[in-house]
Order: structure tokens, then C-alpha cells, then sequence
């Protein structure tokens, strides 16, 4: 129990973040499965148990009430956090391409993947701060390398806004923290099969998680200020 990690997945109760408890729990994590309807968190808790041991934890990056008592909750029952993965995140209609994108949903998207993420960060950072040696990984994407997407007709300018700042959250909390043993990493996922592409995607969520997972159990000597995919590291 004492050498378990503890975890935090957002947006763990499907997806991508769902495949990413499961990969933590299977590597002996305790993880907190944070999703914002608790029916849904209990349910896909639930749905893990077997794997390990696995809490739901109600987080909406939206409420910072709910991320106070996530974190005192954090700190009564393990007085740290190992690894904080920011999974959860949002595509909406409405974005688009520059000429044409609504602007109010490229500030929804705006506002939650990169404002509340950074909240549920600034959050739960003392408590990472308190373990040995905590990882935080931002689940970004391609869709957020300003190189990568230079070269493709993508065109999903809140999206990718969204993600090249998580980036840049990613480049200047490592930054910050670097006289510690903290490491902070995106994770590029593929185009996954999730509802956030009404199943479109090519990869599994599996697929979806496991440069995530990786970079969740980094070891001592991992990188820490990068961006990656399974392929390896991307580009800005
Ligand atoms: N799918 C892809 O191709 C792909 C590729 C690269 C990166 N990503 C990234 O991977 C991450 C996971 O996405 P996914 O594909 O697994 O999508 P998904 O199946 O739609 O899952 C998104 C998760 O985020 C949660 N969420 C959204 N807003 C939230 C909020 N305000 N508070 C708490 N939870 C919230 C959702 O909760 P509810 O169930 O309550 O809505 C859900 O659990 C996202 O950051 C996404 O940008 C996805």
C-alpha cells in the first residue's frame, strides 16, 4: 500500500483518460478516476475495480469547488499525488478554420482545454509537490504542434490553439520545476476512436493512452519539457 503511486486521470470515465486508469492500475497505481457526473465516474470505477485499486473522484475543471475538495480529499486520504494526468478536454462545433470559426466556441474550447486544465494544475501542484517524485502529463495532441500542423489541411484553430498552450503550460511548468524531481510531459495521442470525433478516429483507445501511461511511470532519468507521440517527440 505504501509503495503503491497514487494517480489522478481527468476525464477518466471514458475515452482515452478511461484507457489511461486502466493502464495505471495495471502498472500498480491507486488511481483516482476523476469525471465530473458521478454517475458516470462511479459507473467506470466500477467497471475497473477488478484491475486495481480504483476511486472515483469528482472533478469538473469547470468548478473549482470540485477541485478543492478533490484535493482535500487527496490530502486526508494520501497526502500526495504521484501523477496528475490532464486528460480531460473538449472539441466543439463551432471551431473551425480561422476565417470562419465561431468565436465563442473557440473560447469554450480555449476556456477548458487550457484555463481549466491550468486551474486543475495550480490545484493539485502542492500535492504533487509532496511526493517523491511527481509526473504530470497534459494530454495533448498533433493537432497542437504549430509545425505539424503547417503542413495539413487541419484547420480546428480553437482546438489546436487549446493544445499548442497546454504546450506551452507543458514547456513552462518544467521549466519552473526544474531544480525538482518533478517531470512534465505532453502525451500526443493519435486520432483515436472517442466521442470527441463521433468514433472516427483510426487508433484504439488503448492505442490512445499509452504515451500518456509512459510518460505517467517516466523514471528517474526521463525527459521532462517535451511533447510525444507513441512515435516520439514532436515538434513545437
Ligand atoms: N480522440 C482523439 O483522436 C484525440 C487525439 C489527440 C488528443 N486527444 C485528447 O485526448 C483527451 C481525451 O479525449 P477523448 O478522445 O478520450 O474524448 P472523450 O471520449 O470525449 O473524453 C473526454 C473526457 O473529458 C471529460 N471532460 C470534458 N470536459 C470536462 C470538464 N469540464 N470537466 C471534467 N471532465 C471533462 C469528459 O467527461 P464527460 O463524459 O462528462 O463529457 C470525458 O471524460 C482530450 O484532451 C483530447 O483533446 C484526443
Amino acid at each position: 500500500m505504501e509503495n503503491k503511486k497514487i494517480a489522478l486521470v481527468t476525464g477518466g470515465n471514458k475515452g482515452i483518460g478511461f484507457e489511461i486508469v486502466r493502464g495505471l492500475l495495471q502498472a500498480g497505481c491507486q488511481v483516482y478516476l476523476g469525471a465530473r457526473e458521478a454517475t458516470k465516474g462511479e459507473q467506470a470505477a466500477a467497471a475497473l475495480a477488478a484491475e486495481g485499486d480504483v476511486r472515483f473522484l469528482e472533478v469538473d475543471l469547470a468548478n473549482q469547488a470540485t477541485l478543492d475538495a478533490a484535493a482535500a480529499r487527496l490530502q486526508r486520504e494520501t497526502g500526495h499525488l504521484d501523477i496528475l494526468v490532464n486528460n480531460a478536454g473538449i472539441n466543439v462545433p463551432g471551431d473551425g478554420s480561422p476565417g470562419t470559426a465561431d468565436v465563442r466556441s473557440v473560447a469554450q474550447v480555449l476556456q477548458t482545454n487550457f484555463l481549466d486544465t491550468l486551474a486543475v494544475t495550480q490545484t493539485f501542484l502542492p500535492l504533487v509537490k509532496q511526493a517523491a517524485a511527481g509526473r504530470i502529463v497534459n494530454v495533448s495532441s498533433p493537432l497542437g504542434s504549430l509545425t505539424i500542423v503547417g503542413q495539413h489541411d487541419w484547420a480546428l484553430l480553437g482546438y489546436s490553439a487549446s493544445k499548442a498552450a497546454l504546450n506551452m503550460l507543458t514547456v513552462q511548468l518544467a521549466y519552473e520545476l526544474r531544480a525538482t524531481a518533478i517531470k512534465v510531459n505532453s502525451a500526443a495521442p493519435g486520432y483515436t476512436a472517442t466521442d470527441l470525433n463521433g468514433f472516427e478516429g483510426t487508433d484504439t483507445p488503448a492505442q490512445g493512452a499509452a504515451e500518456a501511461i509512459r510518460l505517467a511511470l517516466l523514471p528517474a532519468d526521463g525527459p521532462t519539457g517535451t511533447a510525444s507521440s507513441s512515435t516520439g517527440v514532436l515538434p513545437w
